[in-house]
């Protein structure tokens, strides 16, 4: 049984770290208030009619120290047409932000760098609600107007507490790559429990799917592990992106800090990359064939890569275990490279592969079955053995399409799995593939990857 204290005492140490000093408040305000006005200057000269507000954490006063992003949205008249507000609010980024960038999230905005701050400057439509949403930003004022409502100082730094211990274990952010939990939903899911110990409290009891609905919206048209629905969109999901790992990442980890506070948690990992030997060692000890699809990573942004990433990795895995490799792990990385690893329990198989057929009371589809196979000769031209019968059933024992995992992952065939369509065109471009210890070829750029995959934890 954990000490109450102690407890206590991390928690008060983490809050301490993650708490923005009055300096840091100050130069935050600053800028705030002169991009501000700069804005406002612009919209002036444009004569058009808007108003700006801050969101985001740094507006609630819930973000963690050293964080530095200002979220500043330029909230137009609904009756504005689209391409004019993106117009108007490519215009105003760019002229106060002169160094800045343009992104495309589902509409344009810009972003660039300000008193060394990271600002994003959004246009967005000022509507009353979720329901008259035109854009999907359009929400954001209004998750603000809602938190800074109930959260008062104090349960801002409990927020502030549970984010860092989100970060610490990884499951902090609505990127596609993480699939983690957005700042919106850390401060939701805090502001349910009352505080981040009682929050653990209840995670470590969660039996997903686990079901809030702050404001009684009545809706429950989600298939996700975890539902928040928004309090200020009855139709969304906060959680929609949180991965079912990322749900049972906090479960265990709420319930091994309440057993045994400590201040781990609360530091991302960083392990040590692996250098080459240290792969081939890995490889040896655990006596499987690792394969890899090594090729140049599309140009795209990484919430279309990782998902893609994702998919052709699945899809491949599942070729490799309908073909009978055994596939133990999987993972992507990438840099400028992406990889592509799939963890074999054998490379080479027989020749043939054992096929069970129907009962054969089943009368037609046991014609069916035993026809086809009497009389069909597999790719290289060998006949089947059988049909024979085992039990009730017909077993057949037909030659593979590939008797070695690399062979078919060089071949064609690998075009048939569900890829990520630019994974796809990459592919096609060109790849390599790496067998067994050949994959400590890519611990130079891929270490810190490797170091992770063999220590793999909660
Ligand atoms: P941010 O990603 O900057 O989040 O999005 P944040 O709440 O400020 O948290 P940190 O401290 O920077 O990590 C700004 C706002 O955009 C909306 C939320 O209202 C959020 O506060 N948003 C962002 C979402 O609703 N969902 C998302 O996935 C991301
Ligand atoms: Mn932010």
């Amino acid at each position: 049984m954990a000490d109450a204290e102690d407890r206590r005492r991390v928690i008060e140490t983490i809050r301490e770290r993650v708490t923005p000093e009055v300096a840091e408040r100050e130069a935050m305000r600053d800028a705030v208030a002169a991009l501000t006005s700069r804005v406002g200057a612009e919209l002036d000269t444009l004569s058009v009619d808007a108003d700006i507000v801050q969101v985001g954490s740094t507006a609630r006063g819930t973000w963690l120290a050293g964080d530095r992003d200002i979220d500043l949205f330029v909230r137009f008249s609904p009756s504005l047409d689209r391409q004019t507000l993106e117009r108007y609010g490519l215009e105003v980024g760019n002229a106060v932000l002169p160094d800045g960038h343009e992104e495309y999230a589902e509409h344009p905005y810009v972003t660039g760098e300000f008193q060394g701050f990271d600002v994003d400057l959004v246009p967005c439509y000022d509507v009353d609600d979720g329901a008259s949403l035109q854009s999907a930003v359009d929400r954001t004022p209004h998750h603000n107007a809602y938190l800074r409502e109930r959260i008062d100082d104090d349960l801002a730094g409990e927020v502030r507490v549970f984010k860092q211990f989100l970060k610490g274990i990884g499951a902090y952010g609505s990127d596609l790559k993480t699939r983690g939990f957005s700042g919106y939903l850390a401060e939701l899911l805090v502001l349910e429990a009352g505080g981040f110990k009682t929050l653990l409290d209840a995670a470590a009891d969660w039996h997903p799917p686990v079901f809030f609905d702050p404001e009684d919206h009545g809706s429950t048209d989600h298939d996700d592990p975890l539902v928040v629905v928004d309090p200020t969109d009855p139709d969304r999901n906060v959680a929609a992106v949180c991965a079912t790992e990322n749900v049972a990442r906090l479960q265990h980890h709420a319930r091994a800090f309440l057993d045994a506070p400590s201040i781990d948690p609360f530091e991302p990992r960083s392990p040590e990359p692996l250098d080459a030997d240290a792969v081939r060692a890995h490889v040896d000890r655990r006596g499987t064939v690792p394969v890899a699809l090594v090729f140049d990573a599309p140009d795209i942004v990484d919430d279309q890569l990782y998902p893609q990433l994702k998919k052709s990795l699945s899809g491949v895995r599942d070729a490799l275990d309908r073909r009978g490799f055994g596939p133990i792990r999987a993972t992507a990385f990438a840099d400028d490279r992406a990889v592509l690893l799939v963890e074999l329990a054998h490379r080479s198989l027989p020749a043939i592969e054992r096929h069970d057929g129907p009962p054969v009371q089943v009368r037609q589809h046991a014609e069916g079955f035993y026809g086809a196979y009497a009389e069909r000769a597999d790719e290289s031209g060998a006949a089947p053995y059988g049909p024979f019968i085992e039990g009730d059933r017909y077993v057949v024992e037909r030659g593979r399409d590939f008797t070695d995992a690399v062979n078919f992952l060089n071949s064609e065939r690998l075009f048939g799995v569900g890829l990520g369509a630019q994974i796809e065109t990459a592919l096609e471009d060109d790849y390599e593939v790496f067998a067994g210890t050949e994959i400590a070829e890519l611990a130079p750029s891929f270490g810190t990857s490797f170091a992770t995959y063999f220590d793999p934890r909660p």
